[in-house]
């Protein structure tokens, strides 16, 4: 029996992979550890309450005191560090929150892990879960790989690369055992309506404006959820130990004809008049230091792990929208702040 710490199982992505891990793995014991910040929800992963091999620990990354009584009360075989602040536009409302978390609460872990380890790195592995956004900004051409040069150019993927610099750092001194993936832009079930995506849906069916930045060419790469979590359990897996993977969906759209492609399927999905979700778009003032254009280029894990996408993005972008439409009371309870309640008062006792 393993036992894996993953950070942030109760956030987007990591929910997806707690799921996947639980589900596939019955030999390993999954430990969710999550702040329950405004993104977490543990609705996004109450499907795996009753599960044997799943446990759910509340506690936040930068609490070193914590993170180590962790560490003795599991004695973990691995770590998949998701947990973060992940959205942009709040890093420039608030950077310093993200160095904290971001980069504080990874040297936390590493150095717990490296404690509780105690040199014998044997069969131990540390996976961070990093972004595409360390790599800067692309012009209309050209890719990023694994061995791009960092330019981050928000306070968000300033904190990324920090971080990313942090585990390598414990890998090049320390020997300590490090993996690495940068992924491109996810979108799928359970994402925060904050994010691109999430928003405009939500948005199209409330028939309220759909705020554009700038003039909507900026390019995006995604990546359906459940494909990320897959090439996630594929690298923990086979991955080789120091390494870097960039994961991508080769599946690029400027924001305007994703937005439109959007419109037209939500059209289409509400009964409504085709050309009546467009008629919401409003260009509003352009994010600041806005990253022109990010693509990844994924042939190292394609070629020497055998990962590939497994979703077309016109089916993944219908899979979406019809999680969302199917899951109005979960949309609702996030953007109402009510869950965030019902979660203060479910811990009032825990957290004294
Ligand atoms: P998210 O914001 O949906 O979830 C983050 C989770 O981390 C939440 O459950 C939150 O409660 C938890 N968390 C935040 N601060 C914490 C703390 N101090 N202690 C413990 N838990 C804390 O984010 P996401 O989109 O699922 O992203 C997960 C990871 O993947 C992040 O590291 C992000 O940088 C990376 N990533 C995201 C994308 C994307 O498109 N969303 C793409 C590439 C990489
Ligand atoms: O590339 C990976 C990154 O993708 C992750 O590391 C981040 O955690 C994740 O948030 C995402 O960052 P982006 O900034 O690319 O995602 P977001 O959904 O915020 O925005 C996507 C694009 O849409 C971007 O060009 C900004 C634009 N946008 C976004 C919002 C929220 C709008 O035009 N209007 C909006 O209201």
């Amino acid at each position: 029996m393993k036992t894996i710490l993953v950070t942030g199982g109760s956030g987007f992505i990591g929910s997806h992979v707690v799921r996947l891990f639980v589900n596939k793995y019955s030999d390993y014991k999954i430990v969710n550890l999550d702040a329950l910040t405004y993104a977490g929800n543990l609705e996004n992963v109450s499907d795996l309450e009753n599960q044997n091999n799943y446990v759910f620990e509340k506690g936040d990354i930068t609490d070193l005191e914590f993170i180590r009584s962790l560490f003795t009360k599991y004695n973990f075989d691995g770590v998949i560090h998701l947990a973060a602040e992940s959205h942009v536009d709040r890093s420039i409302k608030d950077p310093l929150v993200f160095a904290r978390v971001n980069v504080m609460g990874t040297g936390t872990l590493l150095q717990v892990a490296k404690e509780s380890w105690k040199e014998n790195f044997e069969g131990k592995l540390f996976y961070h879960v990093s972004t595409d956004e360390v790599y800067g900004s692309l012009g209309d051409e050209g890719f990023f790989y694994e061995d791009t040069a960092y330019d981050p150019r928000s306070p968000y993927s300033a904190s990324k690369a920090a971080s990313d610099h942090l585990v390598r750092a414990f890998n090049h001194t320390y020997g300590f055992p490090i993996v690495i993936s940068n992924c491109s832009n996810n979108y799928g079930p359970n994402q925060f309506p904050e994010k691109l995506i999430p928003l405009f849906i939500n948005n199209i069916v409330l028939e309220k404006p759909l705020p554009v930045y700038g003039k909507g060419v900026n390019v995006r790469d995604w990546l359906y959820v459940v494909d990320h979590a897959r090439a996630i359990d594929v690298i923990f897996h086979k991955g080789k130990v120091g390494e870097t993977y960039n994961i991508g969906g080769h599946n690029e759209w400027r924001n305007i004809d994703l937005i439109k492609e959007m419109c037209a399927q939500l059209d289409e999905k509400l009964n409504r008049e085709k050309g009546s979700a467009e008629k919401l778009i409003t260009y509003v003032t352009d994010r600041a230091g806005h990253d022109h254009r990010y693509a990844i280029d994924a042939t190292k894990i394609e070629k020497d792990l055998g990962w590939k996408p497994s979703l077309q993005f016109k089916e993944g972008l219908g899979k979406t929208i019809d999680w969302y439409l199917a899951n109005k009371e979960w949309l609702k309870n996030v953007t109402s702040g009510e869950y965030q309640n019902y979660y203060a008062k479910m811990y009032e006792k825990v957290d004294g």
